[in-house]
């Protein structure tokens, strides 16, 4: 699973932000098993009550509905907590595009808010979920850290400001902070029901109900897709890198990227279907392609994600074919 050797004394206490999302329910899941406490917050805006539901019997979980826009809430949540994996936001490129400012809102003073909450009670470190979409227009592949172009989206925007944020509270405030920029997450629990959809759930959602695929532009762009495992593995590492990581931000993908027809193909054959999917224009604020470097993040964290996108992707159709 590529976290095995990372591990922390005896009642260890945890925060995950958005906890009821896909990738906060999947951290909140690891670490229980791993036997550590949990507390999970979230608002539920976009994240569903059944991602946290199963969890409610542990006894090492403790879950509260809130939001990270009150500061109150932010600072009870982080009260005895040693880390804060901080996953709250609004994702969504095209929809920060239609809906800019509720994103300003969400992302920016959510982010800031987590940060001096965490800071007042004396969190060890601060892992927040950043994204490739911080690398906006710059066509350089590898997306090497420090070698970012100027944003696309508000979304963007929101998460380039939340990184500027967690250098300076690790610089100015001694809040141990790291960003990781997550490419192209997919797993199970990720949404395959809203508007918004990220692309393989949106892709097997529409297959299983016999609808034609929609692709924006030509399906030639390409994409880093990243297997949720290998974000848990990022964050758990990140809690216990060496200092000299803190204040930075990360890549955090396989480092191989498909574009989104080799996708499609590969999964119409793992799904055993043969259907032509409808080609649509190019979407705003969509990048044409993306593969990360993991350099900085292997030197830094240390992180060797076990899971190569086919690998993922196999386990991932398993878990939508038994739930969609
Ligand atoms: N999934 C990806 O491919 C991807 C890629 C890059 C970055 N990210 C980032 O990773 C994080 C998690 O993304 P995800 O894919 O799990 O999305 P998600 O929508 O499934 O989860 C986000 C969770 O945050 C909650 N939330 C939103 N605003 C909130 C608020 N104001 N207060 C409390 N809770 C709030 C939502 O209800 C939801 O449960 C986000 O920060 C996202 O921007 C995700």
């Amino acid at each position: 699973m590529g976290y095995e050797n990372t591990i922390f004394p005896e009642g260890t206490s945890f925060l995950v932000t958005g906890a009821a999302g896909f990738i906060g329910s999947n951290l909140v899941e690891t670490i229980l098993n791993l036997g550590y406490e949990v507390r999970g917050l979230d608002n539920f805006s976009t994240g569903r009550r059944e991602n946290v539901e199963e969890f409610l019997n542990y006894e090492n979980f403790e879950f509260v509905e809130g939001d990270i826009r009150d500061f109150e809430i932010c600072k009870n949540v982080c009260e005895g907590v040693d880390y804060v994996l901080h996953q709250a936001a609004l994702g969504s490129v095209p929809r920060s595009m239609k809906e800019p400012l509720i994103y300003e809102d969400n992302n920016i003073k959510g982010t800031a808010n987590m940060m001096e909450a965490a800071r007042l009670a004396g969190v060890k470190r601060f892992v927040y979920a950043s994204s490739s979409s911080v690398y906006g227009n710059s066509t350089k592949l590898p997306k090497v850290e420090g070698e970012e172009g100027n944003v696309l989206s508000p979304y963007a925007l929101t998460k380039k400001v939340n990184e500027q944020y967690g250098s300076l509270y690790t610089q100015q405030y001694s809040l141990e902070c790291i960003g990781l920029r997550y490419f192209n997450v997919f797993g199970r629990r990720q949404d395959p029901d809203s508007q918004y959809a990220a692309v393989i759930p949106k892709f097997i959602k529409a297959i299983r109900s016999g609808q034609q695929v929609e692709i924006y532009g030509d399906g030639e762009q390409s994409r880093d897709f990243t297997y949720i495992e290998n974000v848990i593995e990022a964050n758990l590492k990140s809690c216990i890198a060496p200092k000299e990581a803190c204040g930075k931000a990360f890549n955090i993908a396989f480092g191989e990227r498909f574009t989104v027809n080799q996708m499609y193909k590969l999964m119409c054959e793992l799904l055993e279907v043969e259907l032509e999917p409808k080609y649509l224009d190019p979407r705003p604020g969509d990048i044409k392609h993306s593969l990360a470097s993991r350099h900085n993040t292997e030197n830094y964290i240390g992180y060797a994600p076990s899971w190569s996108f086919t690998e993922g992707f196999v386990e991932a159709l398993q878990w939508y074919k038994e739930y969609i």
